[in-house]
């Protein structure tokens, strides 16, 4: 007997709400960005990752001694063992670097005796663990495939300017280091996106910290997600220059493709990062004197969104990737790490994320993920297909 189905929604989820959470709020409508109720413009430029890592998982921003002291703990959580770095140095110089993120967190778990304890000081310790280490995860590996030394993390830089310091070999500008790490403030969390639901879906089940993240990683590396921001700076690489924008749109148009770093799945205005990411990618350009990717992308914007709305009467917003691309262009980060770099930021919110389904209060924890499909293939008959021997198929 066929059961009774309830409603089909072929939507990806989009205008549910599944759970009560009180790490972020994206305001669609009103464009606006909230972690723990600080409106995300009020911290981009007065508050340094740390302090926005801090303040997702201990539900407060720092006072200075906190501060101090959580910085000190993710430096020396900062080191990845021997192991890992040879396991690294097996793998092809062509694996795609989200690959070598996400299987790295994995290999990062084979050396963390908290994934057997279930309590949540050892999922506040994982936590920790993975924000200090993912950096040296992937500068490492942008190492390796260079067939470059690796560089070890220094003691003496914060999150950010380490983080360039060992991809680069050589300790950042101020300026630099600085706007990286506005960088990853501003990705650092965003609600319900794919990711992180990927990572509470997990997470769900009861499965440690560092599958739940991995998780997050493999569905952040998407192009209508995370993946994003590389296919903006490949894009503006085959646009080329401004005098090409309005072919390339036209095209884009007529083909029936998308403008990558444009729409969004909530924001129905521009995303309020963008108003930060705009000027920073504008200055870092000025820095390295070529403007030219900046002033590419702000030609797109303005062609683009007026083209999509007289062609399909569709306003477009502007999104996280579109100017993060060229920001991370000429701060010199390779184009195939600028996702692994938003990963880096995020994870921060993957793991509140996580603690927060895991031990939220009674009230409030949400059930194991298991939602249903509506089974619309065979059944050969009223009931189901009569089993044939194979030899007698
Ligand atoms: C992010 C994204 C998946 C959100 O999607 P969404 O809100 O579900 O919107 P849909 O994909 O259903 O698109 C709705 C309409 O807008 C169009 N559209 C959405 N984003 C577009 C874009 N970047 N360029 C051109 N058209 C776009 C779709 O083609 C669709 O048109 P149709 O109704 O004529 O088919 C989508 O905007 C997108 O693919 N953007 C490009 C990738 C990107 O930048 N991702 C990073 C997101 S932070």
């Amino acid at each position: 007997m066929v059961e009774e189905c309830k409603p089909v929604l072929n939507t990806g989820l989009r205008g549910l709400i599944i759970a009560s959470s009180k790490i972020s709020d994206v305001r669609g409508s009103e464009g606006k960005l909230i972690y723990r109720g600080y409106l995300i413009q009020d911290l981009a430029d007065k508050v340094c990752f740390e302090e926005t890592a801090y303040l997702l998982l201990y539900e407060k921003l720092p006072d200075t001694d906190e501060l101090v002291a959580f910085k000190e703990k993710l430096k020396t959580e900062r080191h990845i063992p021997q192991e890992v770095i040879d396991a690294l140095k097996t793998r092809p110089h062509g694996a795609l670097p989200m690959d070598i993120l996400q299987a790295g967190i994995g290999l990062l778990a084979h050396h963390d005796s908290d994934v057997r304890d279930q309590s949540r000081d050892a999922a506040l310790r994982m936590a920790i663990r993975l924000i200090a280490r993912m950096p040296t995860l992937l500068a490492a590996w942008g190492r390796i495939r260079q067939g470059e030394d690796v560089v070890s993390p220094s003691s003496d830089l914060d999150h950010a300017a380490n983080f360039l310091y060992m991809l680069h070999g050589k300790v950042p500008d101020h300026e630099v280091a600085r706007f990286l790490d506005t960088c990853l403030v501003l990705h650092a969390e965003h609600s319900f996106n794919a990711s992180t639901f990927a990572a509470r879906e997990v997470a769900s089940t009861k499965a440690h910290m560092y599958a739940a993240i991995a998780a997050g990683v493999g569905s952040l590396s998407g192009d209508l997600h995370g993946g994003a921001n590389v296919r903006v700076m490949e894009m503006l690489k085959t646009i080329g220059s401004i005098e090409n924008v309005e072919s390339f749109v036209k095209k884009t148009i007529s083909e029936g493709k998308k403008i990558m770093g444009l729409g969004h799945a909530v924001y129905q205005t521009d995303d309020p990062r963008t108003f930060i990411l705009a000027p920073m990618s504008k200055r870092m350009g000025e820095r390295v004197g070529e403007t030219k990717w900046y002033d590419l992308s702000k030609t797109l914007e303005k062609v683009a969104k007026a083209a999509f709305k007289k062609e399909k009467g569709l306003d477009l917003p502007v999104n996280v990737d579109f100017y993060s691309a060229s920001l991370y262009y000429s701060i010199g980060i390779p184009v195939d790490f600028f996702s692994p770099v938003f990963a880096i930021s995020r994870v921060a919110g993957w793991t509140t994320h996580v603690l927060e389904e895991q031990f939220a209060d009674a009230a409030a924890k949400p059930a194991l993920y298991r939602p249903e499909s509506k089974y619309v293939g065979e059944y050969c008959g009223p009931d189901q297909c009569e089993f044939v021997t194979i030899d007698k198929r």
